[in-house]
C-alpha cells in the first residue's frame, strides 16, 4: 500500500462520510451456519485450508538464537522449529521415527540434538537421524538418511516463520508472500519485536474470530467502552488482493481533514488497517506498533488464538516498556470484547434460530473472506 493508495483510500472515506454514507457492497449475502458447527466441514477445512495453505507458526524472535527450537500444535499436528547452526528455521514433525513418540517435550529452549525419551533415537536439529542405541543388532538394515525427523516446509519472512502443515511436499512460498511483502512495506514488519504474546483458549469457530476483523458496523456498539469512540461509526473500506484482504478503519479525525493539503496526512495517524492474510492471520496496524493474531482451528467450536503485540526495534526502550504493555493490554481487551460474542454466536448456532448469518451491505468482506475458503474447498 503505497502514499498514493493511502491517500486514495483516505480521500474515498472522506467522501463517503461527507455523504452520510458508507462503503457498501452490492446484496445482502449470507452464510450458512454448518460452516460453523458441522464436523465434516472442519475436517475439510482442516485437510485443504489449515494444512494444504501457509500458515504463520511463530515469530522469528521466538527462536532468537541459532540452536533455538520451539514445540507448538497447530492444524492439529505436533510441530518442532528450530533454528539450526546456520541460522535457517526447520520444521518438523514433533515425532520419533521409531515408534512415534513426542521427540520433544520443552515448549522451548536452546539444543542442537534431541533424544527421543522412549528409546533414546537421536534426532539432529536439522532433522538428521543421527543414533539409535544398540543399532547393529537391533537395526541391523537401518536407513538413517530415509529415517530423518519428517520436514514440513518452511521460510522466515517479513519477520514471521510461515509453515506449511504438511510433510515431504515442496511449496513455492514466492508466489505466496511476495504480494504480501509489496503490499506490507510499508509497515517494515521485519524491523518489528514481539513485545507481547500470549495463548488464548476461545469455544467459537475460527472464522467468526476473523470476521470479527473484517467490518466496522459493529465498532460502536460492542467497543463502546474500549475503541468504539476512537473510531468512525459504521465506517471502512476493504480491497482484495488474491485471498488476502486490506480492511481501512478510519479514526474520528477523519472528518477534519484538510482536502487541499494531503501532503500533509498522517495515514497511521489517521486510520487502522487489517491485514487479514489468508487464511488464519490478521496484523492490526495501529499508529505507532501493530498487533498479530493468529488463529489455529482445534474443532468447530474451538480455536486456540495466539495474541501479539509488536513494536519497531528503534522503540524498543525501557522507557517506552510500560506504553507497549498498556498497548498490548488495550488490543487483549478489545479482542476479548469480539471473541466473547464469537462464543455466544456459537452457543445459539444450533438453537433453530437461524439456518445463516445474514451480512449486510457494510459485511462484504465477510462474504468475500468466506468466498475465498470455499475456493480452496
Ligand atoms: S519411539 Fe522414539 S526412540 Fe523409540
Ligand atoms: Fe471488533
Amino acid at each position: 500500500m503505497n502514499r498514493e493508495m493511502q491517500i486514495q483510500s483516505l480521500e474515498a472515506l472522506y467522501g463517503l462520510n461527507q455523504q452520510g454514507s458508507a462503503f457498501l457492497d452490492e446484496t445482502v449475502t449470507r452464510s450458512p451456519i454448518g460452516r460453523y458447527t458441522s464436523q465434516t466441514r472442519f475436517e475439510a477445512e482442516r485437510a485443504a485450508v489449515f494444512r494444504g495453505q501457509p500458515i504463520l507458526a511463530a515469530h522469528g524472535s521466538e527462536l532468537p538464537e541459532n540452536g533455538s527450537f520451539l514445540t507448538l500444535q497447530k492444524s492439529g499436528l505436533p510441530i518442532l522449529l528450530t533454528r539450526d547452526s546456520s541460522g535457517r528455521v526447520n520444521a518438523f514433525l514433533n515425532v520419533c521415527r521409531h515408534r512415534g513418540a513426542k521427540l520433544v517435550h520443552d515448549e522451548k529452549g536452546c539444543k542442537g540434538a534431541f533424544s527421543c525419551p522412549y528409546h533414546a533415537w537421536t534426532f539432529a536439529n536439522t532433522g538428521e537421524l543421527r543414533g539409535v542405541p544398540h543399532q547393529k543388532q537391533g537395526f541391523p538394515e537401518i536407513d538413517k538418511a530415509a529415517n530423518g525427523l519428517k520436514r514440513l516446509p518452511a521460510v522466515e519472512r517479513l519477520g514471521f516463520i510461515w509453515i506449511v502443515a504438511t510433510p515431504d511436499i515442496d511449496y513455492d512460498f514466492d508466489t505466496f508472500l511476495a504480494p504480501l511483502e509489496q503490499e506490507m512495506a510499508w509497515i517494515d514488519m521485519d524491523q518489528h519485536v514481539l513485545v507481547h504474546v500470549e495463548t488464548v483458549e476461545c469455544r467459537a469457530n475460527w472464522k467468526l474470530l476473523l470476521e470479527a476483523g473484517l467490518e466496522a458496523y459493529h465498532f460502536r456498539v460492542a467497543h463502546k467502552e474500549t475503541v468504539g469512540p476512537h473510531m468512525m461509526d459504521n465506517l471502512s473500506s476493504y480491497h482484495m488482493f488474491g485471498p488476502h484482504i486490506r480492511s481501512v478503519l478510519p479514526r474520528t479525525s477523519l472528518p477534519d481533514l484538510d482536502m487541499t493539503a494531503p501532503e500533509t496526512w498522517d495515514f497511521r495517524e489517521l486510520a487502522n488497517v487489517v491485514y487479514t492474510v489468508f487464511p488464519t492471520t490478521q496484523f492490526l496496524t495501529m499508529q505507532d506498533h501493530f498487533a498479530w493474531i493468529n488463529v489455529d482451528p482445534v474443532a468447530p467450536d474451538h480455536t486456540r488464538i495466539r495474541l501479539g503485540t509488536l513494536a519497531p526495534a528503534a522503540d524498543i526502550t525501557p522507557e517506552k516498556a510500560a506504553h507497549w504493555t498498556r498497548n498490548h493490554a488495550i488490543s487483549k481487551a478489545t479482542l476479548s470484547e469480539d471473541f466473547d460474542i464469537c462464543v455466544d454466536i456459537q452457543a445459539g448456532l444450533d438453537s433453530g434460530a437461524n439456518d445463516a448469518l445474514t451480512y449486510g451491505r457494510y459485511e462484504g468482506a465477510l462474504d468475500r473472506f468466506n468466498a475465498e475458503i470455499e475456493a480452496v474447498l
